[in-house]
């Protein structure tokens, strides 16, 4: 049995037509909201995981209602300014609710991690693991930039590495990394500002 219960036959389904709703609203504006796309419903053995590190039972509760990143979406933007317009079109849409927001650009993490994170309540027309239809489902949502998503894949990368020696230095060169990534989005944003001035 599924630790997503017979809800787990949606998640991709509902994944999927948030995918189209967010290309929809991307070809929609001018210019384009994100860059590129990707989403993914989290693995069962990864959710079995984060249960039971969370100690939150490792049931379809848990699942979909304790941890609310079952089905999780990523928009890479071009331009920090792109990132607040997506956030902005989201809170307009009539098919989801923002419940939550971490804004880590404008409060980096202490390692120099840089993203905006959404939790939304999306509306479906499946059943939702409390027996109700139209069923609400949690679906998590990161905005970054390009640079920042580059920052944040190699950091990733880096972190599954434990037996590095001088660990601290470590920590510090890719600290100064995010904030020189940090720097160059802001002025990328500011020559995009110069250009649309002179047309
Ligand atoms: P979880 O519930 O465990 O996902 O964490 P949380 O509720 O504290 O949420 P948080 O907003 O801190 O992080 C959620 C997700 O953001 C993670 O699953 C990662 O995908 C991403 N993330 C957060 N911090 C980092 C970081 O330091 N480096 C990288 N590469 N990704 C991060
Ligand atoms: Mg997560």
């Amino acid at each position: 049995m599924s630790i997503y219960g017979v809800q787990g036959q949606y998640l991709p389904m509902i994944l999927t037509e948030i995918e189209d709703r967010l290309q929809k609203i991307n070809a929609s504006s001018s210019p384009k909201l994100y860059e590129h796309l990707i989403g993914r419903v989290k693995a069962e053995d990864s959710m079995i995981e984060k249960c039971h590190r969370k100690g939150f039972p490792a049931t379809p509760q848990g699942a979909l209602r304790d941890c609310r990143d079952a089905i999780a979406l990523r928009l890479v933007c071009n331009f920090i300014d792109d990132v607040y317009r997506a956030i902005e079109a989201l809170r307009q849409a009539d098919w989801c609710q923002i419940v939550t927001e971490k804004d880590y650009i404008t409060n980096a993490k202490p390692n120099g991690y840089r993203s905006y994170h959404l939790i939304l309540d999306v509306t479906t027309p499946y059943p939702d693991v409390d027996q109700q239809t139209p069923g609400h489902y949690f679906v998590e949502i990161q905005l970054r930039t390009i640079a920042m998503d580059s920052w944040a894949s190699l950091e990733h990368e880096l972190k599954y590495k434990h037996n590095i020696k001088d660990a601290e230095r470590i920590a510090g060169e890719l600290k100064r990394c995010a904030e020189q990534l940090a720097a160059c989005d802001v002025q990328m944003q500011t020559i995009r500002q110069l250009i649309n001035e002179t047309d």
